[in-house]
């Protein structure tokens, strides 16, 4: 049959195909998402998407005969990365590692074969040139013996490399410059990127070599087409962190082959990106002791438990109704503290401008820095300081009671590591909590933490 092509549309956001333009994608909700494609159709347009699936289908098995043995994982040499994916690099998984333009996800991809010199690298790049990334190697140092640099953007070219080099670890950078003549469109498109995952993932599944893939992420938070590469990868890795600082965070959404709740947190330096094994490092304090409205939670991101600085200023509000606005914290959540503090406890707020932001452009989402951000908005309207030795783990509820966090232990420990003197927790947390070396303070409600922390000065 002849080849002929037909013009669709697809939805940045999740994929979604549809033969006209429509302003919402009715599949995800997004609106202005839809891009014009031309795809072939035809007997010859089966692509790898179609024929990755289909390929690999075998006879089905009895559950109890397959083989259960643990996936044999190799070591990228370096411990956060390593524990990040759950132990190591999975042979034969598709690792994608989305962020920002310049967040450094080159850099990070180019320092994995720099730090691994008994695996031999394929690293394809389809943005820089060869000798660019001799450039980087240089100033990241390390071992580049046995790391091959091939720029190709072709998917059928890359592979046919692949498959003759035979290495032990690929890395594609990035899935927006990569093509395959199966399909019509360009490079970037929705339809090119799910071929190339989708290629890819044949490729990596076939041969037992794992690939890291780099994807860039839109100016709206996600991979251009996320949904469509979330579902084809086996390990999604989202680097965060503002490019102006000097902080990376590396996030886990999904992992087939470990859990996602990790966090491996890196430090861009003038060689490349410097682990950094203790994540509460990034808060050193930036100012003199003693300024108000600055506290400090022992939160988990996670599994690993890490102090960040909770910093909030209440003013007078200038017009009528008062903004609230939060850096890195929910706003509505920061709104229903605010209102439990006026209605449990007296502090009539609803006349204050308040802006809340987290230090170190970090995002959080764990209720233990409820009690964190209670105290930084309080000292900040008392004008009063939270001694700088105090650090607070615990959620409040909406009836001004202080409830306890799951592993509140852990995060004391690592506030007496870290030389805090004393910790304010929940009254109803377990009775034994270790307390070495630091002072574990329980309190039940907000009045009590009140009386026990800014004292008379409350007024
Ligand atoms: P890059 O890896 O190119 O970002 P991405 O691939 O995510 O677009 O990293 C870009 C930034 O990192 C760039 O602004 C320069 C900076 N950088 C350093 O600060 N130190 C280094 O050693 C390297 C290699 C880059
Ligand atoms: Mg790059």
């Amino acid at each position: 049959m002849a080849n002929k092509t037909k013009t669709v549309w697809f939805c940045r956001s999740c994929g979604n195909e549809s033969p006209k333009w429509m302003g919402r994608c009715p599949a995800c909700g997004e609106w202005n998402t839809m891009v014009e494609e031309t795809v072939a159709t035809g007997t010859s347009s089966r692509t790898a998407a179609a024929e990755t699936f289909s390929a690999s289908v075998r006879k089905p098995l009895p559950l109890k005969a397959i083989d259960s043995s643990v996936e044999s994982r190799v070591s990228l040499r370096n411990a956060e990365l390593d524990r990040i994916l759950g132990g190591g690099l999975v042979e034969g998984s598709l690792v994608l590692i989305g962020g920002e333009p310049g967040i450094g996800k080159s850099t990070l991809s180019l320092q994995i074969p720099l730090a691994c010199p008994h695996l031999k690298t394929l690293y394809v790049t389809g943005e820089e040139s060869a000798k660019q990334v001799k450039l980087r190697a240089a100033r990241i140092g390390g071992d580049d013996s046995n790391c091959l640099i091939f720029s190709e953007t072709l998917m059928e070219n890359i592979l046919r490399e692949a498959r003759d080099i035979k290495p032990d670890l690929m890395v594609v950078d990035s899935v927006q410059t990569m093509f395959s003549q199966n399909v019509e469109s360009s490079p970037g498109s929705v339809t090119q990127i799910r071929e190339t995952a989708a290629l890819l993932l044949r490729f990596a599944k076939e041969t037992g070599i794992p690939v890291i893939l780099i994807g860039h992420i839109t100016k709206e938070g996600s991979i251009a087409g996320p949904k469509i590469l979330e579902h084809i990868v086996d390990v999604v890795l989202q680097f965060e962190g503002d490019n102006r600082g000097s902080y990376r965070l590396l996030r886990s959404i999904k992992n087939r082959f470990g859990s996602t709740s990790e966090l491996a947190v890196f430090e861009m330096t003038g060689s490349g990106l410097r682990e950094v094994s203790n994540p509460s490092e990034m808060l050193i304090p930036m100012h003199e002791e003693g300024l108000s409205g600055v506290a400090v939670a022992a939160m988990l991101d996670g599994t690993r438990p890490f102090l960040i600085e909770v910093q909030a200023l209440v003013s007078s509000a200038v017009y009528g109704t008062p903004q609230r606005s939060a850096m890195g914290f929910d706003v509505r959540r920061l709104n229903m503290l605010l209102a439990v503090l006026e209605k449990r406890a007296g502090f009539r707020l609803s006349a204050k401008d308040v802006f809340l932001n987290m230090a170190g452009g970090l995002r959080v989402s764990d209720p233990a820095c409820d009690l964190a951000t209670v105290c930084a908005v309080l000292s900040s309207a008392f004008d009063v300081a939270v001694p700088a030795d105090v650090c607070f783990a615990g959620e409040v509820g909406l009836s001004g009671e202080i409830r306890p966090v799951p592993q509140t232990e852990r995060r004391i420990a690592e506030a007496g590591r870290l030389g805090f003197r004393r910790i304010y927790v929940s009254s109803f947390a377990s009775q034994d909590l270790p307390a070495t070396g630091i002072q574990v303070v329980k309190v039940s409600d907000i009045p009590a933490l009140v009386r026990s922390l800014f004292g008379n000065s409350a007024t």
